[in-house]
């Protein structure tokens, strides 16, 4: 079988030379260069992205498996994105990575790769590269941390940082206990541990089909991960002789049991996202609405914070993933096919939960509808979204008066204000926090309450915004709209004191403002540029596709393959 590495080291003279003498200097034998399949380990490794730091431990691992598969394993570093220091957003980079990984996977002589991936951006990123040259690819997850402990319980990453900042803003928390939180709360190794964006992705791609069964909710310090590796390692080397490539892996029905899956572990709204952009990128046609026909009334079968009482540890030691699977049998496509060569029937059969606590079946749901809502109406005429399982329920069906702030700047100088106009009936319009407005579009759509309001006790209000929320967060928060309000979306011109309705049920969001009113406004909107941006905002400022196609760049959309044949043909004469 002719690999692509081929062309690099089984050549003759002086290009096969280069190749393999250089190669020479990290100390590879000669046998290394026999035809053997050669495998990319891309890793996300940074100590700027803690959630990933131990992530060329487990590289180790891979390394193991490969070798005694047969392969000759190469390790090489792509962008990082951590999400917790990364300024303005880790988003605004996402297809950055995903062009360092397509570009770094094509440009070089590989059969097969491992992507070592974990904080939330890290899985996409990659995952949206590698589809865009589509040879054999297996995703390995750095896995979630263990539990938080504080104060004799268990807390999450996120979902309880929110808690707590409201408590201590509030003043029910005191200073000292607050930054006691915080080191009880990143106690080992690994991705946020409550059902965050980390946690919805790993769980979604082991849904597509991306991964090794049972991996994505092992716990990143526990042994079995770095066995996942090795086995993950093992398995890649086959994939080459068996050509399995993500196109094979990728289909519409494994796009629909990701939403289906992600809808019923109450996973995060930024999946949307994500799956949009790895669609466009396989060429699997996926529209919003798919979010909302298959997922929004999905019962929620997994009981994890933010939506439920547990975490990633227990989700594990429940049985994880492949009972989850099992348990929506009725309601998704476990014929597709996984990267172990078989489907997802034979991967799970005999899948046993431990732990109903955590993980129960389709009949007796922790909640009866846990999936994303999609919303239509004049104020998000390409969409928006809700998570109805994260709001206080009598906010789904509401009318209030909009105070709005233009940008998040305003939104930090007045929220506080105790002259501000708002009330618990209130709601709060963040404006130009989109993926032009706020380049990225930033997790900033469960805006922080007023403090005279939680001071009051009020812990929810109706939120909307074009930005983004942190899969750990929660409230009624509708965010995503689209078009978004610095591109001149309906949501640029609403106005302090303007009546906003939501109907949740009925998937409807609506200014109530007169067409002729709107009209006038939008004569009078200017749009505020960022004429001055350079590099790669330049790049993303002109090619980022809106919240309902995934926010990925135009130019990216689609796959150029593994070839590279005019190369080949350069480096031959050379
Ligand atoms: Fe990395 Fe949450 S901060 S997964």
């Amino acid at each position: 079988m002719r690999l692509r590495s081929h062309d690099w080291f089984l050549q003759s003279g002086q290009a096969g030379f280069k190749a393999r003498s250089r190669m020479k200097n990290q100390g590879s034998p000669q046998q290394m260069f026999d035809g053997r399949p050669v495998i990319g380990i891309c890793n996300t490794w940074s100590e700027l992205t803690p959630c990933n730091a131990h992530l060329r431990i487990l590289a180790e691992h891979v390394k193991r498996g490969v070798l005694e598969a047969g392969g000759f394993p190469l390790e090489f570093p792509v962008m990082s994105l951590g999400e917790t220091l990364m300024r303005p957003t880790t988003m605004l980079y996402r297809n950055l990575v995903s062009m360092d990984v397509e570009e770094s996977i094509r440009a070089n002589p590989l059969d097969g790769v491992v992507l070592l991936v974990g904080c939330d951006k890290t899985t996409p990123a990659a995952i949206m590269g590698a589809c865009s040259v589509d040879i054999p690819t297996i995703v390995v997850t750095s896995g979630p941390m263990l539990n938080g402990k504080f104060q004799g319980r268990d807390i999450g990453a996120g979902t309880d940082k929110w808690r707590f900042t409201d408590d201590w803003r509030s003043g029910s928390m005191s200073t000292a206990d607050y930054i006691e939180s915080e080191t009880c709360m990143s106690r080992s190794d690994g991705h946020c541990m409550t059902m965050g964006t980390a946690s919805s992705m790993a769980c979604v791609v082991e849904a597509l089909g991306l991964m090794l069964p049972g991996g994505g909710a092992i716990p990143a310090p526990d042994a079995r991960r770095r066995r996942l590796c090795h086995y993950s390692g093992n398995r890649i080397v086959k994939m080459v002789a068996e050509d399995l490539k993500p196109s094979t892996i990728l289909s519409r029905a494994a796009f629909e049991n990701a939403i289906i899956v992600n809808a019923a572990i109450g996973g995060s709204t930024n999946v949307v996202l994500h799956l949009l952009a790895i669609a466009g990128r396989i060429g699997v046609e996926l529209q919003l609405e798919d979010f909302d026909r298959l997922g929004a009334d999905m019962p929620l079968l997994v009981n994890l914070k933010p939506a439920g009482e547990y975490l990633m540890e227990e989700f594990y030691y429940a049985g994880g993933l492949p009972v989850v699977l099992q348990n929506l049998k009725s309601v998704i496509d476990l014929d597709a096919i996984t990267v172990t060569g078989a489907s997802h029937a034979a991967n799970t059969e005999g899948a046993v939960c431990y732990d109903d606590e955590v993980i129960t079946t389709i009949d007796k749901p922790f909640q009866e509808r846990a999936g994303i809502a999609v919303l239509r109406g004049n104020l998000c005429p390409d969409g928006a979204v809700i998570k109805p399982s994260a709001a206080t329920p009598s906010l789904l069906r509401h009318r209030g008066r909009a105070i709005v702030f233009n940008s998040l700047d305003d939104f930090h100088q007045r929220i506080d204000d105790p002259a501000l106009d708002v009330d618990e009936n209130s709601v709060l319009v963040l404006q130009n926090v989109g993926p032009k407005g706020f380049p990225g579009m930033p997790e900033v759509g469960n805006m922080s309450l007023p403090r005279k309001l939680l001071e009051k006790g009020v812990r929810d209000m109706l939120r909307i915004s074009d930005g983004r929320m942190s899969g750990t967060a929660y409230g009624a928060v509708v965010l995503h709209v689209a078009p978004e309000s610095a591109v001149g979306g309906p949501l640029a011109l609403v106005r302090e004191g303007d009546m906003i309705e939501l109907d949740a049920p009925a998937r409807r969001l609506h200014l109530d403002v007169p067409p002729e009113e709107m009209e006038r406004r939008r004569r009078e909107w200017e749009a505020s540029t960022l004429d001055d941006a350079r590099g790669y905002t330049r790049i993303f400022l002109d090619h980022a596709q809106g919240a309902d196609r995934g926010v990925d760049l135009d130019i990216l959309v689609g796959a150029s393959g593994p070839g590279l044949e005019y190369a080949t043909d350069a480096q031959v004469k050379s």
